[in-house]
């Protein structure tokens, strides 16, 4: 049998379109096992969350292993252990499931599992490297897709920093999301989002964190994806709080992301409760920190 464990993540940070992300300490954790028998089952710990199998990315990424190896379907007892990694929030959820489903898939055809194959795969089957690469390796990383490859690097903060995650009611899908973002910019638009990824990467790195409130800003996808999230400008008065180095847009959406200084947590989580206590969705609030130890996988 196998445990496999997969942390959720956060794309983007605003400018880092497709490119950018980090991975946050909220879970999804599996098992799976050969059946004995022809067929495979799929319990699930979480009921409330219970999908059709056609749903289950897990799946979906165990039949691509299956799929690249040219293998028959091995029969599997697959457990959903656990999951707090909100779905269509923008954090990471079907990352998640598609990693740990590359990871079974690998132990049920006895290959040896890889990082660099599972972010192959995972890729392919996302679309984008920028959550997988996080939820494989841990940290803050910014990957890039080639023809043939995966290209990833790990960007170290320079001091810790807090990520405070308002998280509403509703769903967005990354599909509706994506569907809705032009199919051109203009030279400024480019120009100003890539001058803000490229302050947003020196200040992480160099700990000015003053830098955020404008380094998280882009005109690819942020300003769309508001848009279609409820309660926007609460969000955008809350990440200008002094208080706040700044917030962006997570993933896709609906999530949206503050960034603040530890010693700060409890103030930012009491001011947005209070904001959105009174707004048109009903929002969750998560303080999270920065996982560092990505995909764990223990055989037995
Ligand atoms: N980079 C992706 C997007 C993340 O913004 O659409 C969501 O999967």
């Amino acid at each position: 049998m196998i445990h496999i464990k997969v942390p959720a993540t956060s794309a983007n940070l605003g400018p880092g379109f497709d490119t950018l992300g980090l991975a946050l300490n909220l879970y999804h954790e599996i098992s799976v096992e050969q059946s004995e028998s022809l067929q495979s089952s799929v319990h699930w710990n979480h009921s409330e969350q219970a999908l059709s199998d056609d749903e289950n990315f897990v799946i979906h990424g165990m039949n691509a292993v299956f799929k690249h190896y040219s293998a028959t379907a091995i029969p599997f007892n697959l457990k959903m252990i656990h999951c707090d990694i909100p779905a269509s929030r923008g954090l990471g959820s079907s990352a998640a499931a598609y990693v740990s489903g590359i990871v079974a898939g690998l132990y049920l055809l006895d290959q040896p599992i890889e990082k660099k194959l599972i972010l192959k795969m995972a890729s392919d089957l996302e679309g984008h490297p920028d959550n997988v690469a996080p939820a494989i390796y841990g940290g803050l990383m910014a990957s890039c897709m080639t023809d043939q490859d995966i290209l990833c690097q790990t960007i170290d903060l320079k001091t810790p920093l807090s990520f405070i995650a308002l998280i509403p009611d509703y769903k967005l899908s990354t599909s509706e999301a994506r569907a809705i973002l032009p199919e051109s910019y203009s030279k400024k638009e480019v120009v100003f989002s890539l001058s803000r990824l490229s302050i947003l990467l020196c200040a992480l790195q160099n700990g000015h964190y003053e830098l955020l409130h404008h380094a998280t800003q882009d005109l690819l996808h942020q300003p769309h994806r508001l848009s279609l999230m409820p309660d926007s400008e609460k969000l955008i008065h809350l990440s200008q709080n002094e208080l706040v180095y700044g917030g962006f847009v997570s993933g896709a959406g609906s999530t949206f992301m503050l960034m603040c200084n530890s010693e700060h947590v409890d103030q930012v989580i009491s001011l947005a409760s209070k904001s959105l206590s009174i707004g048109l969705a009903k929002w969750s609030i998560k303080s999270l920190h920065l996982e560092s130890e990505g995909t764990l996988w223990e055989v037995s």
